[in-house]
């Protein structure tokens, strides 16, 4: 029985997968068994940052997997010392918890906001408002606070205390601000929401609004940090920092990890005690993230994104020039999304996203659909002019 046989008869049927096993990957390629080269458009939705095996990062899994790969969180160790005194030299924070995954690093921070206030007695502060079509993951904490219903369906009664309003909507936010409220939890860019930009002056009110208010503010930056949007995480775009940060995906460019990060004050929510994991922060995980946060922070690297993500936007607008069923491009860095109208007809065929997506697959692309009508462009941040240049022709010969 080959693979594909194989998880289609014992793996749960939880994902849509494109019939296709790979079996290696290089920088931007993945490749089949055959050895048919895919160039990959999506990273394995935005984890693999610098490219699949990434040979500093390949040699730092290498090097620890020889050394030290896990002794609980009752010990101590180096790459985790060092991860989490990297990352606050890097950014807003003060200090760092370790998970493994994004929903792990959500929880975390959804956590972290209520026991602050209950800690400060304030009992009744505990709810949470997120946004309207925003992921953050599917723990019941985590799909309680995601603003999408379809992905809640069947598992309801869900958590108590959350509640969503319209992206880019400050009155709306100002109407559901009230002293029941601990924290604003948001992703700066929706990711899985359709590649939605907050706008500039929003957040920063969002920010103002939050301080007046002692509300903590919490950036979901799972899919939109680690130099994906031309900075090392995307508020710096804004000029605005958050109180809590969580992260995951391309922090170690693939082996499992989440973190949550938050200010000193912030961070007063947990003490001894009151949070764990049993695989959070390992060896492992943490010295792969160590190297990948040392390559992606340089200066010169994320010039290279922003460049990279200034000329496929570019190719993508001149795109949406020529054909009407674009309807938009929007995006920051190399985290971009096309939105295509998908009840237009041509030749009687339905072009959604999925006929996109199948078809860039066809000549050789991997790229992702979201809602049938968004095609989303998060490839390795290592991607070269020249592979963006091919996809775009062959985007271009699909409408
Ligand atoms: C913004 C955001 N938050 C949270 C998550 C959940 O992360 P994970 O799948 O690692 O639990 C995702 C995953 O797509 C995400 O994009």
């Amino acid at each position: 029985m080959n693979s594909i046989k194989k998880t289609n008869e014992f793996v749960f049927q939880t994902y849509l997968r494109q019939g296709k096993e790979f079996v290696r990957g290089e920088g931007a390629t993945l490749i089949d068994e055959e050895g048919t080269c895919y160039t990959d458009f999506l990273a394995g939705v935005a984890v693999c940052n610098l490219g699949h095996c990434h040979p500093a990062i390949t040699l730092a899994i290498e090097k620890q997997a020889k050394t030290l790969v896990h002794v609980s969180n009752l010990f101590y160790t180096a790459p985790q010392a060092d991860l989490a005194a990297t990352l606050v030299e890097k950014s807003f924070a003060d200090r760092v918890f370790f998970s493994n995954s994004g929903a792990e690093a959500n929880e975390a921070a959804i956590k972290l906001a209520r026991r602050y206030f209950q800690l400060k007695g304030n009992k009744n502060r505990y709810k949470i408002i997120t946004m309207e079509q925003s992921f953050h993951g599917r723990t019941m904490a985590t799909l309680s606070a995601t603003g999408q219903d379809k992905i809640k369906e069947g598992f309801y009664p869900l958590l108590e205390g959350f509640s969503h309003v319209p992206f880019n909507d400050i009155e709306a936010l100002k109407e559901a601000l009230d002293e029941t409220v601990c924290a604003v939890m948001m992703e700066p860019i929706q990711g899985e929401g359709g590649v939605v930009p907050a706008d500039r002056a929003y957040l920063a009110k969002v920010r103002a609004l939050c301080d007046e208010t002692s509300t903590l503010l919490i950036f979901d930056e799972i899919q939109t940090g680690m130099g994906r949007c031309g900075t090392l995480f995307a508020h710096e775009l804004y000029g605005i920092t958050p109180d809590i940060m969580s992260l995951a995906k391309a922090l170690a460019n693939g082996i499992p990890i989440g973190a949550m990060l938050a200010t000193k004050e912030a961070a007063k929510g947990f003490d001894l005690g009151s949070h764990g994991s049993t695989f959070g922060g390992t060896p492992l995980a943490t010295a792969a993230a160590l190297e990948v946060v040392k390559i992606i922070s340089d200066k010169d690297f994320l010039e290279s994104v922003n460049e990279k993500g200034a000329y496929f936007r570019q190719k993508l607008i001149e795109l949406k020039e020529k054909h009407d069923r674009i309807i938009d491009v929007r995006g920051k860095g190399l985290l971009l999304g096309m939105e295509i109208d998908n009840n237009s007809k041509d030749n009687g065929k339905d072009k959604d996203a999925g006929f996109f997506v199948a078809n860039c697959f066809k000549k050789g692309f991997i790229i992702n659909g979201i809602q049938d009508k968004i095609l989303r462009f998060a490839p390795p941040l290592i991607i070269e002019k020249a592979e963006i240049d091919r996809l775009v022709a062959v985007l271009d010969s699909l409408f």
